[in-house]
Parts: C-alpha cells; sequence; structure tokens
C-alpha cells in the first residue's frame, strides 16, 4: 500500500507577513508544509528563514517589535486564534535551535522538563518510560543510558544537540522546528544529526532551516528558497536544486547570490 502520509498537509500559510518595526522581513508568504516529510528552508542570510519559521510555532510572539500578519493553519486550526495557548502549541511543535541549549540539569531532567509541565506523566514509572523513548528516538540513548543524573551540559557538542532533539520529542509533537541544528557540529556529530532527522520524519513533519545546500539536498524531500522576505520557489528538493524554475533560486544554487 502507498503511504499517503506525506501528501498530507500539515501547516498551511497564507498571505503571511512578518514586521519588525518598519522592517518588512517577510512578504505575502503562501506555503504548504507535508506530514512526514523534511522540508528545507534554504536563501542567503538575512532573507527571513529564521523568522518564518518562528512563525510556525510562534515564537515571534517573544519579540516586542515583532508583529505577524496573515494565517499559519495546522490541522485546519489557525495557530494565531486567540484561544491558542503558546505554551501548549509549543509543545505540539517542538524547536531545536542553532546552538545546543541544555538546561542547567541532569540528562534525565532536560527530557523530563516538558512531560512533567505538560502533565504528560502520572508515576515515576511512566516518566521514566517518556524519558528512554525520547532518548531512544533522538539515538542518544546508549551513550547516555547509565549517566542519566549527569549534566547535559557536560556532554559533547554533537550529543547535547541530540539531548535538545529528545527534549523536544518528549512532549509528544507533532512537528520538529530545526534552525540549523548542526552549524555549531563537527562533521561526524552533522552527519549523526542528519541520520536522525532523516529517522524522525516517520513520526513528524520536520522543517529545518539550513545555509548548506549539501545538507538540504541530503536531508529534504521538500525545499523553500527565500530571497529578500519573498518565497521564491518551493517544490521537491530534487526539482529545486536539478531545474529550478526561477532565476533567483538558480543564481543561488550555483553559487551567484549568496
Ligand atoms: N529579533 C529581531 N529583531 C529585529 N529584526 C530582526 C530580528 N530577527 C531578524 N530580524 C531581521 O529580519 C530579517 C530576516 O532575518 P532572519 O529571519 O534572521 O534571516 P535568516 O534566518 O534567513 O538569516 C533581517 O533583516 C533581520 O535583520
Ligand atoms: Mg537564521
Amino acid at each position: 500500500m502507498k503511504d499517503t502520509s506525506m501528501d498530507t498537509i500539515k501547516i498551511s500559510a497564507k498571505d503571511v507577513q512578518v514586521y519588525y518595526a518598519d522592517n518588512h522581513a517577510i512578504k505575502d508568504v503562501n506555503v504548504d508544509i507535508a506530514d512526514k516529510t523534511v522540508t528545507a528552508f534554504i536563501g542567503p542570510s538575512g532573507c527571513g528563514k529564521s523568522t518564518f519559521l518562528r512563525c510556525l510555532n510562534r515564537m515571534n510572539d517573544t519579540i516586542d517589535i515583532c508583529h505577524v500578519e496573515g494565517d499559519i493553519l495546522i490541522d485546519g486550526e489557525d495557530i494565531y486564534d486567540r484561544r491558542v495557548d503558546p505554551v501548549q502549541l509549543r509543545a505540539k511543535v517542538g524547536m531545536v535551535f542553532q546552538k545546543p541549549n541544555p538546561f542547567p540539569k541532569s540528562i534525565y531532567d532536560n527530557v523530563a522538563y516538558g512531560p512533567r509541565i505538560h502533565g504528560l506523566a502520572r508515576a515515576k514509572s511512566d516518566l521514566d518510560e517518556i524519558v528512554e523513548k525520547s532518548l531512544r528516538s533522538a539515538a542518544i540513548w546508549d551513550e547516555v543510558k547509565d549517566r542519566l543524573d549527569a549534566p547535559g551540559t557536560g556532554l559533547s557538542g554533537g550529543q547535547q544537540q541530540r539531548l535538545c532533539i529528545a527534549r523536544a520529542v518528549a512532549t509528544a509533537p507533532e512537528v520538529l522546528l530545526m534552525d540549523e541544528p548542526c552549524s555549531a557540529l563537527d562533521p561526524i556529530a552533522t552527519a549523526q544529526v542528519e541520520e536522525l532527522i532523516d529517522e524522525l520524519r516517520q513520526n513528524f513533519a520536520v522543517v529545518i532551516v539550513t545555509h548548506s545546500m549539501q545538507q538540504a539536498a541530503r536531508v529534504s524531500q521538500k525545499t523553500a528558497f527565500f530571497h529578500l522576505g519573498n518565497l521564491v520557489e518551493y517544490g521537491d528538493t530534487n526539482q529545486i536544486f536539478t531545474k529550478p524554475s526561477d532565476p533567483r533560486t538558480e543564481s543561488y544554487i550555483t553559487g551567484r547570490i549568496g
């Protein structure tokens, strides 16, 4: 049977504008993001990739001068509706940042934090189970299972980033947003995280910002190219990199816009 989940739209953005005070940073973006798929956002520095990514879990709400217009629907529901609690939303739409940022707590507590505040575990045994499952799905369980009480900040950079992925996964999200998750990692840790991203797409819609076109080509099935706040082109990764239809995309992938 054909797996049709890749054809299911998870996130739908309509006429999205983002302003930082007078700076119009995202201009009229329309895009449908598929479930169980890795979507890469690429484009030159400052083109709005992170800004648009942060719209998808309302992280921009935390920036005073930032103003978002338009609609963003997840499973058909408007995430900017005033009845939506942004804290609940961010449990459902998890985020991993550029620099690994584990809490100054134990490995166990880094992962248990979200499930605790969202009341996802009744008993200690439930919590233990969530922690183990999350660390396993972030492909770091074997490396940390004997030292769950050790501080998360004592791990290597690549391990810290996988711990942060485990922390995001622990609240049973449906979407994972990753903003240049490998940019602080060495090549080996990068390869591990890329392999992990490929596994995560079995269970989540994954959206990754990357400045590396090679990375976008390796990990994503869909690619969106941003330029000066516009979403210039969106399509199958393979098509974007081999037969882009917009001259701006072509200039970027051939290295003429940087
Ligand atoms: N927190 C912020 N406050 C003010 N302006 C910002 C902020 N973050 C981004 N911008 C501006 O928005 C535009 C897009 O930036 P950004 O989304 O960070 O691009 P990218 O992630 O593609 O490098 C830039 O002009 C940048 O200066
Ligand atoms: Mg950015």
